[in-house]
């Protein structure tokens, strides 16, 4: 029927995955979602950023305790409650694991922040079957905005901004990955193999709405190789975006350079210098500039990630 939209139980959505948070429906500003939280979990009730933002909240299940003037107040199922012009952050504690009806006026889905704050908790949860991930992440970050730095001039368009959170989620695809695959030290079987095949194509699929399509092709094509053995799709040379290409050198060296429970851990020289020699595999101007930046001492191992 024309003017009529229907959304059925189960109809999942990315947005679903953050926080308990459900989105059901959005007309320009106006969101309407749910919200699961869990006992003993706490949610901030932030001022808006515009004074005519309002926030509305129905307490459909469970029961919370609100900070209001210093004094704890309790809503249970059937409560509602909503905010217009708040002065402070306020507290909310579920005394019990809650669903919550929530509306709001100021867009809680399409900020950067909150989308950010998505893909940490997505990359937190693939950190949970496999240690190895949030790591990994942050140091390739390190690793490919440092040669990005060097090799910007190839990458005409791209901002570091966008470059330094592409480097940093290039892995989220893995969240759809089974922890036993992930943790495999034996050699995989084909299908396994094919399964850890697919997560670049997960991640891009999941950066694209966020970040745009030029920060989803540098996820898509990091495994891809100069020489066409890469996947997913065995691109070849100048078919792999630049820092893609960047990208992948850097991913390689962490892995290389770090205790993954089953390798030779490389120092920083003997990976830069077996890269450099793998030329038809890696871009030369890459490792090149690897392997200067490595004698030069300029990269390094941050402090906090050594051990995690
Ligand atoms: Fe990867
Ligand atoms: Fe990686």
């Amino acid at each position: 029927m024309e003017g009529f939209y229907a959304r059925r139980a189960g109809d999942g959505s990315l947005q679903g995955m953050a926080d308990g948070l459900l989105l059901l429906a959005k007309h320009k500003n106006l969101e309407i979602m749910t919200q699961r939280v869990d006992k003993n979990a706490t949610v901030w009730l932030t001022p808006g950023t515009d004074e005519d933002d309002f926030e509305f909240f129905f307490v459909h299940e469970g029961e919370m305790e609100i900070d209001i003037d210093g004094e704890k107040v309790s809503f249970r199922a059937g409560d509602s409650f909503y905010i217009h012009r708040l002065k402070n952050n306020t507290l909310m504690r579920c005394t019990q694991s809650a669903l919550i009806l929530y509306v709001s006026t100021c867009p809680v889905f399409s900020g950067e922040a909150y989308w950010q704050e998505e893909l940490r908790g997505m990359l937190r949860r693939i950190n949970e079957k496999d240690h190895y991930t949030r790591r990994h992440s942050r140091a390739v970050m390190r690793y490919a905005v440092r040669l990005y730095e060097e090799l910007k001039e190839y990458c005409p368009g791209l901002t570091l901004e966008d470059y330094v959170l592409g480097a940093l989620f290039h892995d989220v695809g893995k969240c759809n990955v089974p922890g036993e695959i992930l943790r495999k030290k034996d050699r995989l079987t084909n299908d396994e193999y094919r399964v850890i095949m697919h997560h670049p194509v997960d991640s891009g699929r999941i950066l694209e709405p966020i970040y745009g399509k030029r920060i989803a092709e540098l996820a898509r094509t990091h495994h891809e190789r100069m020489d066409g053995s890469g996947y997913p799709c065995g691109l070849m040379g100048e078919e792999i975006p630049f820092e893609a290409r960047i990208l992948a050198v850097a991913d390689v060296f962490d892995a290389m350079t770090s205790d993954r429970g089953y390798n030779k851990v490389k120092s920083f020289e003997e990976a830069a210098q077996e890269l450099y020699d793998l030329d038809r595999i890696f871009d030369r101007r890459v490792t090149e500039t690897l392997v200067r930046l490595v004698q030069a001492g300029e990269i390094t191992v941050a402090e906090d990630e050594e051990d995690e």
